[in-house]
């Protein structure tokens, strides 16, 4: 039994939570399809979670959708993959207004085709003005990839003097971030059995509650979006603190 939105304390959701859509390829496989036909029916799921992220009233949402390190997979499926999402950016943004959306986007768009880049631009522009849910799409992103040009861009600072080098701390590198206008994520959850984070948000990652479930995205529902969301209400985030300061803590609020 699936715990229902009733079960949720929706003054205690996850300010920020992040997904990793994996198991599209092995759920069509196990359909005796090509991988495609995954990705196509993974878009079903997008919809679904992020229908289901505005109604809770979740601040955050970011789905990882490409890595860097998928641009590896073999060229039909890179390409199916992309006009799939040109295709779905082009017919959501209708949606995403109507649902006070607004669309964000990290990772490395040089990377991405022009007719992608076209779409995406237009999409961000038409959602600018949304208040309601952040939907971050990290798109051809990794997070060694945004380390690296993090710092790049912090050195280039530091050598035209626009930062001191001796002033740098953790809020600096904060900043040079694509997620820079972003709260770290609460909550991360892995679809499809692998218990790994290939590559996503490993800096913002520190102290997010971590959630893993065999369920292949293509099949990922609302009601498991509320499981894990339960899940992560009954754990203890204690920060490096006992169990006993954060209970104490509690306790005075
Ligand atoms: C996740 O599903 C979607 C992308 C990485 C684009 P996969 O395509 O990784 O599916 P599996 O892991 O091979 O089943
Ligand atoms: C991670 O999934 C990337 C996305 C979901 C977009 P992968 O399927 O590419 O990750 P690995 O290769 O299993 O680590
Ligand atoms: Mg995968």
């Amino acid at each position: 039994m699936h715990p229902s939105i009733n079960d949720i304390d929706t003054k205690r959701l996850p300010k920020h939570i992040a997904i990793i859509m994996d198991g599209n390829g092995r759920w069509a496989e196990e359909q005796g399809q090509e991988r495609l036909y995954g990705h196509f029916h993974g878009v079903e799921s997008v919809r679904n979670i992020v229908e289901g992220c505005a109604e809770l009233g979740v601040g955050y949402l970011t789905l990882y959708a490409f890595s860097t390190e998928n641009w590896d997979r073999p060229q039909q499926e890179v390409d199916g993959l992309m006009s799939l999402l040109v295709d779905t950016i082009h017919k959501e943004v209708p949606t995403l207004n109507k649902n006070n959306i607004q669309l964000h986007v990290i990772g490395d768009r040089n990377m991405l085709p022009p007719a992608v880049n076209l779409v995406l631009q237009e999409a961000l522009d038409q959602t600018a003005a949304n208040t309601g849910l952040n939907l971050i799409m990290a798109l051809s992103y990794s997070s060694r990839w945004e380390l690296v040009n993090a710092v790049k861009h912090i050195a280039i600072d530091v050598s035209e003097g626009k930062i001191n080098p001796h002033s740098i701390n953790q809020d600096t590198l904060q900043q040079y971030l694509s997620t820079s206008k972003f709260p770290d994520p609460e909550l991360m959850i892995r679809t499809s059995g692998e218990y790994r984070i290939s590559n996503f948000l490993l800096y913002q990652l520190a102290y997010a509650e971590l959630y893993f479930t065999n369920t292949r995205w293509p099949e990922f529902r609302k009601e498991n979006l509320y499981e894990a969301i339960v899940d992560f209400q009954n754990r203890e985030r204690r920060f490096g603190k006992t169990g006993k300061q954060v209970k104490n803590e509690a306790e005075q609020v």
